[in-house]
């Protein structure tokens, strides 16, 4: 038996002022996407924004239902609308952000364990990272450089189907 230590790293920003701005811009669309979440059981709306190799920005938000378990997360609604109408084009980068009228989101917020296997996949198939920008509506910003680093000894496919 043998222990072994899987590391990761970080970047915190305060604020977005510093930040590249295409990744400032992609900030902006999260924010904005939370506006259209359809989230009237949780009062809890997410916006995702995912910037293409090409420039173009597809927004998503969390799109609930009365039958709880139908509804879908903001990440997966904005990754499986590139998935299906950008398919094969890369993706340079992707925000998220949170807010509710319950309470003040403090702190970034972070994807769901599903979100980040679905998001996952995308990343193994173009094979380049994809810096996650995690927002929080106050203004700070954590940056994983992957996803990857997001789901240490995540699921991979390796055989054949
Ligand atoms: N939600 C997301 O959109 N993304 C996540 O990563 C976690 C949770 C949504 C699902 C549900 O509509 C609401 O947030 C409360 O869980």
């Amino acid at each position: 038996m043998e222990y072994f230590k899987i590391s990761c790293e970080f970047e915190r920003h305060e604020t977005r002022a510093n930040l590249k701005a295409e990744i400032q811009n992609l900030i902006e669309n999260c924010l904005a996407a939370t506006n259209s979440a359809y989230a009237p059981y949780s009062h809890f709306y997410v916006g995702a924004a995912v910037l293409l190799e090409n420039g173009i920005i597809i927004k998503g938000n969390n799109q609930e239902n009365a039958a709880f378990p139908s509804g879908l997360c903001a990440e997966r609604v904005a990754i499986y609308y590139v998935g299906a109408n950008h398919p094969g084009v890369a993706i340079k980068a992707i925000a998220i952000t949170a807010r509710s009228e319950n309470y003040t989101q403090g702190t970034p917020v972070t994807p769901c364990g599903a979100c980040r296997q679905s998001l996952l996949e995308y990343e193994l198939n173009q094979q380049s990272d994809i810096p996650v920008h995690m927002v929080s509506p106050s203004g700070e910003i954590i940056v994983s450089k992957s996803v990857k680093q997001l789901l240490p000894l995540y699921f991979e496919h390796s055989g054949k189907f």
